[in-house]
């Protein structure tokens, strides 16, 4: 657990976050409950924006919203001015629904629908990251369309591999994502939309991996991008205004992985920025914008997820499972990714761990076990399980397999409570189906 300011536990022996008690979260709104620590998100959003600022200047952070998106949440980027990442259609509606000013985002994606190509440029977006050829005669098209100029970046792919605890270095092209820098394939594109007369080409994108602790895997993306920029601008004339070094800073989830603290956090961003500097300065190339995109790093410490104990069924000898009353439909990491996570008894946090448990969701899967061998006191029905570490990709990857539902999100800060998304309804889950009526 990484404790910090705004998530403690209390002199009663219940788990605090951003000062509410997470027992009395539950009695009011019930569980599976998604707790988001708004302060805890605003001040990660502040430090790097802070950080960018005083070690380069130029640029500003997006925040990822595939890892967590709603309405608040693209609200408190835009009272934090900072920018915003986009990927599909859903998440431009809802920023535009959220009042974002939508000049400040990135829209993302290998294979963006024309659909939500002229969505994004209706509503003004801002840079478009081109991540295929036939994007070009689109984007200028519904640019000319809307009397405007689009600004864009390419996806490139660098090279550099990174994911946790290691990162490589590959001549490899076979990614769904990005243009390789090996071959002609980015330097062709580049030239395809320098043609196009509602294209500006503003710079480079490339995003190495996530959940990424070694840092050196960043400065060797740096490295090898600004070699990049340097033959552009030596061999074809091309300037580059902007680079963007994607998102990817490791989390703590479970033992093993480092615990930052929001200004550990910033030694990320300096260190791509220092090297940005270094060589910016060392091959000669005109300075760029500095952009990131971090996600996880930004809304994954800052989200629990609260879970009543319901059934537990003891295997002597073997297996002690206690259930919960949520499971791969609100957190897929542990299916998907054999994801790590920890957790403890919310109400009952100063008390021994004298048990080994799993974790099992109520999936119809076997594999819907989202913590194996836990230490936690004797559990017992009724009591809530707060598991860590789960505000990003949790809520955002959630489904409704066996319809179950959704479960709610709540902010909190400074001791109050605010609902952001509800609870879906069995009526919700219902909404869309329709009995058969053939046409003939
Ligand atoms: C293009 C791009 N940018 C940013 C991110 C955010 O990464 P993270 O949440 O690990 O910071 C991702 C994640 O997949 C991505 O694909």
């Amino acid at each position: 657990m990484n404790f910090r300011d705004t998530m403690k536990i209390n002199d009663k022996g219940v788990l605090e976050i951003g000062g509410c008690d997470c027992v009395k979260l539950v009695e009011r709104y019930g569980s599976p409950l998604f707790v988001m620590d708004e302060q805890y998100i605003r001040d990660v959003c502040r430090a790097y924006k802070k950080t960018i600022e005083s070690t380069y200047g130029n640029g500003n952070m997006a925040y990822a919203s595939k890892a967590f998106c709603c309405k608040a949440i693209y609200e408190i980027m835009q009272e934090e001015g900072v920018c915003i990442d986009v990927v599909s259609g859903g998440e431009i509606y809802t920023a535009v629904k959220a009042g974002f000013d939508l000049n400040n985002a990135y829209f993302h994606g290998n294979n963006k629908l024309q659909t939500e190509l002229k969505l994004a440029i209706d509503n003004g977006i801002g840079t478009i990251v081109v991540d295929n050829v036939d994007e070009a005669d689109v984007i200028d098209r519904l640019a000319r369309e809307n009397n405007t100029i689009q600004k864009v970046l390419i996806r490139i792919n660098p090279g550099v591999e990174a994911h946790t605890h290691s990162f490589i270095q590959t001549a490899k092209v076979d990614s769904k994502f990005g243009f390789s820098i090996k071959n002609s394939d980015a330097l062709d594109v580049i030239k395809l939309l320098k043609s196009k007369k509602n294209i500006r080409f503003a710079g480079l994108h490339c995003h190495i991996g996530s959940q990424i602790f070694d840092k050196k895997a960043f400065a060797l993306a740096v490295d090898v991008v600004t070699d990049y920029v340097a033959q552009l601008a030596s061999e074809e004339g091309i300037e580059v205004d902007e680079l963007n070094f994607g998102g990817g800073f490791g989390v703590h989830y479970a033992e093993g992985d480092p615990k930052y603290n929001v200004e550990e956090y910033c030694d990320y961003v300096k260190l791509l920025t220092l090297t940005l500097k270094d060589c910016v300065e060392r091959k000669g190339i005109k300075m760029p914008k500095f952009m990131i995109e971090p996600g996880r790093s930004i809304v994954g410490e800052a989200g629990i997820t609260l879970y009543t104990i319901g059934a537990i069924k003891d295997i002597k000898g073997i297996r002690k499972y206690v259930a919960i009353d949520g499971g791969m439909t609100d957190n897929i990491r542990c299916a998907l990714y054999d994801a790590k996570y920890e957790a403890i008894l919310a109400g009952r946090a100063n008390e021994k761990c004298n048990d080994v448990v799993t974790v099992a969701g109520k999936c119809c899967e076997s594999g819907d076990i989202i913590i194996k061998d836990l230490a936690l006191p004797k559990a017992k029905r009724g009591d809530i399980l707060a598991v860590f570490t789960t505000g990003a990709y949790c809520y955002a990857m959630s489904s409704n397999y066996n319809r179950n539902l959704t479960p709610a999100v709540v902010f909190v800060k400074d001791g109050k409570s605010a609902v952001a998304v509800k609870a879906q309804t069995y009526e919700d889950i219902v909404r869309a189906d329709v009995s058969l009526d053939y046409d003939n």
